[in-house]
């Protein structure tokens, strides 16, 4: 057991640093049975300074080991977001003999100005070096901007090129590139800011039916089609998740015979008093569904997830009142997840709350959940369902199957002993389930 994980404010199944601060998940990559997490990272304090990529890998997505920091600051700036990919084709020229180069782009992030540089690890991301040739990319002047940042790259196959999406200014432009080291401009999409990604993905898992997806830090997304050069949006912008989360990014590399879109995303909640800060939220799997609005993105925890839960209790048809008596032994589990469905009769409002703060909280006069905008699929049931996350320091939650979800910093009100708490008139809790969660660190 390491001592380093046994502060009282430690998340239980979360990614968090030893020590100092963190922020965006970077360089989100599957290779040779390894996940790794790079991770914009201040090694030294708990404050965002000092910006490096720290690096952590694991088997699972579960449990992680951290590793020493990958990327450190140098005279070109501080090491900003970025995303790498496996050159196995040698097209930058950096693999040695049979082992392919990982290849990173990341932001050197300069007083007055941001500029795209690349590395390469021969060692599986443990080691690097910079490319002598950096900046790849110097964009300042042509923007009249400093936010030229947050390079995400990936193999285009049908055109056998390199792709780059990168944040300049409001929006996020497409560049190309053979080797990695040169790259065009080809079209820029606005709307977005920081931190994009761009991939494609089967509709209703039909893999001859497919559409681009594109997102910025904020996660708000626009579904598409791309060839390459140019992003063109089919659809408005929608939300699929908020709340705590920011600059999420999505592991390239895995395998086609997995074939999943995993995403990983940033909490901006703090630990105060504790000696690191920032925590990842838990993995989750992307996919399209054609929903009675359109095709909408879905995120659901990743299958790897499970192992960490363990069934306490089910049952099925209780009155809130009796529910919430179920509920009491529970009130003190620092970390538990419950699985609900609600179905209101008589009610506008109804929902779950935990010490006073609302996990669920659905307004079925102005279509609200947790006060963003829900769109129920089924009108005549007035029934939502709710998978809850709770750790010692977030609740991360996911409606009607991935549908939309959303976290938050878990508030510890010493004063409130309400603990977990069905409200809402004449509710009927249709289905309630609550597993113990295993910590990763024992
Ligand atoms: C998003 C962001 C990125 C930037 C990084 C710096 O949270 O502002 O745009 O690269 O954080 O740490």
């Amino acid at each position: 057991q390491d001592i380093l994980y046994q502060e009282k404010n430690r998340p239980q199944f979360h990614f968090t640093t030893k020590r100092g601060w963190i922020n965006d998940p970077n360089g989100l990559i599957f290779y040779e049975g390894e996940y790794h997490l790079f991770y914009q990272h201040n090694p030294y304090e708990r404050e965002w300074e000092n910006m490096s990529w720290g690096h952590a890998v694991s088997k699972d997505m579960i449990h992680w080991q951290e590793l020493p920091t990958a990327l450190s600051p140098d005279e070109l700036g501080t090491m900003f977001s970025g995303s790498t990919v496996i050159d196995y084709q040698n097209t930058a020229g950096f693999n040695k003999g049979n082992t392919p180069a990982m290849v990173a782009a990341y932001t050197a992030n300069a007083a007055d100005k941001q500029t795209q540089c690349i590395a390469y690890s021969l060692d599986k991301g443990r080691t690097w070096t910079k490319y002598s040739g950096n900046p790849v990319i110097d964009s300042k002047a042509k923007w009249n901007s400093n936010d030229t940042r947050d390079p995400r790259i990936f193999w285009y196959k049908p055109g056998n090129h390199w792709v780059m999406v990168l944040n300049e200014r409001d929006g996020h432009s497409i560049y190309n590139s053979k080797n990695l080291k040169e790259w065009t401009f080809e079209s820029h999409t606005t709307g977005f800011w920081e931190c994009p990604d761009l991939f494609e993905l089967p509709v209703d898992c039909n893999k001859g039916k497919t559409k681009w997806v594109m997102y910025g830090a904020s996660n708000t997304y626009m579904l598409g089609s791309f060839d390459g050069k140019k992003f063109v949006p089919e659809s408005g912008k929608h939300y699929y998740v908020t709340g705590s989360i920011y600059a999420a990014q999505t592991f390239t590399n895995i395998p086609e015979s997995d074939g999943r879109r995993i995403q990983l995303g940033w909490s901006r909640i703090s630990h105060e008093g504790m000696p690191f800060n920032g925590m990842m939220l838990m993995p989750t799997e992307l996919t399209l569904k054609t929903t009675k609005d359109g095709i909408r993105l879905f995120s659901e925890p990743v299958k790897e997830t499970e192992q960490l839960f363990s069934s306490l209790n089910k049952w099925e048809n209780l009155s809130a009142a009796d529910a919430n008596e179920k509920l009491k032994s529970y009130h003190d589990n620092d970390r538990l997840r419950i699985k609900t469905s609600i179905k209101l009769s008589h009610a506008t409002s109804a929902g779950l709350s935990l010490n006073g703060q609302r996990l669920l909280d659905y307004d079925m006069n102005f279509n609200l959940v947790n006060g963003v905008f829900y769109s129920p699929q089924d009108m005549t049931s007035m029934e939502i369902s709710a998978d809850i996350y709770i750790d010692r320091t977030s609740i991360e939650v996911f409606i009607d199957g991935g549908a939309y979800s959303y976290s938050m910093e878990r508030k510890t009100d010493p004063k409130n002993r309400e603990g977990l708490h069905f409200w809402g008139t004449n509710i009927e809790v249709k289905g309630l389930e609550v597993y113990s969660v295993k910590s990763i660190w024992k």
